[in-house]
């Protein structure tokens, strides 16, 4: 005798129930399905009205393509889609929807109502559907395109409903989801209104830079990017490297891919890697990126959401957006700079200012920028001369205040020290003028940028201690350096705990003086242990790596011999985005030649 089977077929009512589990996770996401069907459908125009946050009430109207009849009913059906219809299509997949799975799960955990009439026919169709099932088909006057009604999502779900948020935590959530689609889709209008309250107000625009001012009005602050490689477009606006101490400004990061908003550790890892040689300070910068590929090169179909891809060549996406990112930071508007060495904390990791160059001072000076103050200004003269004669350095100091620097390669000439002044700054000189540099703020650039490329490529050099050191740390740095053991194997440290408070500490980076080690770890402590909890280990690599380089650099009254000198003058030449400024601590002052010049009347 045999068992009754235990396996039996799903009703396609379940069936669609829990497809809606991946697909429909809130109002938000029924809004996202319904306003990317309307972009298929080619709308000019898409209006989005939601009551108590989507739970009672979403509606999408386009006055896109339409629907026949017999389309319309189709449409409901699970696997149902005219957007694709071979395995091959999907690589070349042009269109935002392609599972055939949004409606029919959308219908099965809310009433739906679905009124359309395709383009060029007389009449349209409404169709009523209540959790899965059809109630009504009928003949209706309706105009072009499309209007899908969702009422009381999750009414069949109980579970599920339990799970939605405040009616205004609901609708932020369809808002900021409105808001990136009609960023990624600048030609299309759109509206969003919530109860009676219109959020989102977008006529079709012309460019994506109209669409932003729509949306986020007039924002000098974000610069543009734009870049063609490998293949691969990467067009856009991200947020410029902002004044002292403020770093970038933070805020959404959209992200298109070939029109898809999408998340990807990828792009998000690019961002945050051309930033991070530029700044420590914004650790998600506000960012309106599109990527444009053939399809053929990103697979789509990774997700039910359709929120992530796959990229055939990762490390070239990465690559390309990495160079997008840093070439147009380096275009933008960069920070102004003072003399006033104030640099703000952050965190441990004090004066990590990366600085601003040489010959951007001078370019500034070249364009006007800067803003003579009255020699009666300041203190007490301190004569530069010999002779006192002229105007006293330290007032002709004062008046190097440009309003904004043109960034330029920072230091692209050769430069040859002259000496130290006061053991902290080195005097150089070049035919275009004369050079002042922080020389630990230049140094700890240099290393910086050292000790994140090694760490791009592998791990940091090590040198082994002979006599182990016993440090002792509170529990919670003790624990965050714990957890880190990885990234600081990295950097080249190794540590372990050693009963009680203490530390073990066997080996470190080998660009760290001993002397200088105990101090290291417990500001790489600190770091970490402000760190929010899941920081990505690049995070906490970076911060390490800017530790690490402002401990192992040479200090402020450290004499240094003219050798050392030429050695950090020449590094810095070589360094990588030395014209952007972290927090607008300035490594070079420049004079130029023609403000001397103009200043002694030789002109
Ligand atoms: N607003 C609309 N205007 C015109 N046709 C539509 C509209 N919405 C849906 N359709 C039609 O209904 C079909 C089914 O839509 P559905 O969203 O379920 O699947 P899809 O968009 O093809 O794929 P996916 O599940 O990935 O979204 C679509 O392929 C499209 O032909
Ligand atoms: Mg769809």
């Amino acid at each position: 005798m045999t068992r009754a089977s235990r396996i039996t077929r799903l009703s396609t009512e379940l069936a669609n129930q829990i497809a809606a589990g991946e697909v429909v996770e809130r109002p938000a996401s029924v809004v996202k399905e319904l306003v990317e069907n309307a972009l298929d459908a080619g709308a000019a125009r898409i209006g989005v009205s939601v009551e108590l946050g989507g739970k009672r009430l979403i509606r999408v109207e386009d006055d896109g393509e339409g629907m026949t009849p017999a389309e319309a009913e189709l449409a409901l059906e699970r696997h149902a889609t005219s957007k694709i219809s071979r395995l091959d299509d999907l690589a070349a997949i042009m269109t935002l929807g392609f599972r055939g799975e949004a409606l029919p799960s959308i219908a099965s955990v809310s009433h739906l109502l679905l009124r359309t009439r395709a383009r060029g026919e007389s009449r349209g169709t409404e169709i009523r559907v209540s959790g899965g099932g059809t109630v009504s088909t009928r003949e209706v006057g309706a105009s072009e395109g499309t209007t899908f009604e969702v009422t009381d999502l999750f009414f069949n779900v109980p579970a599920r409903r339990k799970f939605l948020k405040s009616d205004g935590a609901e609708t932020t959530q369809v808002s900021r989801l409105v808001t990136q689609l009609a960023l990624g889709h600048p030609t299309v209008g759109f509206s969003l209104t919530s109860g009676r309250r219109q959020l989102l107000q977008c006529p079709p625009a012309s460019s994506l830079e109209e669409r932003l001012f729509q949306l986020y009005k007039d924002r000098d602050d974000l610069v543009e990017v734009r870049k063609q490689a490998a293949g691969i477009t990467v067009t856009g606006f991200v947020a410029a490297l902002a004044g002292p101490g403020e770093g970038p400004r933070r805020g959404p990061q959209n992200i298109f891919v070939n029109g898809r908003g999408v998340k990807d550790r990828t792009i998000a890892h690019a961002i945050v890697h051309a930033y991070s040689v530029a700044t420590i300070k914004e650790r998600s910068p506000e960012v309106h990126l599109f990527l444009e590929m053939p399809p053929d090169r990103v697979d789509v179909n990774v997700h039910p959401t359709k929120a992530e891809v796959r990229f055939l060549e990762q490390s070239l996406v990465h690559e390309v957006l990495r160079r997008a990112i840093g070439e147009a930071l380096e275009q933008g508007p960069a920070p102004e700079i003072g003399l006033d060495p104030v640099a703000p904390r952050v965190g441990r990791a004090e004066g990590m200012a990366l600085g601003v160059g040489v010959t951007s001072a001078a370019s500034a000076i070249d364009q006007g920028g800067w803003r003579p103050v009255s020699s009666t200004e300041g203190g007490p003269a301190v004569g530069f001369s010999p002779d006192g004669g002229g105007q006293p350095f330290r007032d002709l100091v004062r008046e190097m205040r440009p309003t904004a620097v043109v960034p330029a390669p920072v230091v692209d000439r050769p430069l040859q020290p002259l000496g130290q002044f006061r053991d902290t700054f080195i005097i150089a000189i070049d035919d275009e003028g004369i050079a002042i540099i922080d020389q630990h703020v230049a140094h700890e650039r240099i290393l910086f940028e050292q000790v994140m490329e090694r760490l791009t490529t592998g791990t940091l050099e090590s040198q082994q201690l002979l006599m182990p050191m016993v440090i002792e740390l509170p529990a919670a740095e003790r624990q965050a350096l714990a957890a880190h053991g990885e990234a600081l194997a990295r950097l080249g440290f190794d540590v372990e705990a050693f009963g009680g408070d203490s530390l073990r500490v066997s080996a470190l980076p080998a660009i760290v003086d001993l002397a200088a080690c105990e101090t290291a770890l417990r500001a790489l402590a600190q770091d970490l242990d402000g760190l929010d909890q899941g920081a990505v280990i690049d995070e906490a690599l970076r911060q390490m790596a800017a530790t690490t380089a402002c401990h192992a650099a040479v200090k402020a009254n450290d004499r240094l011999t003219s050798e050392k000198m030429a050695y950090l003058l020449d590094e810095l030449r070589r360094t990588a985005h030395s014209s952007v400024c972290p927090h607008g601590r300035p490594v070079v002052l420049r004079l130029s030649r023609k403000e001397i010049e103009r200043r002694f009347e030789r002109t």
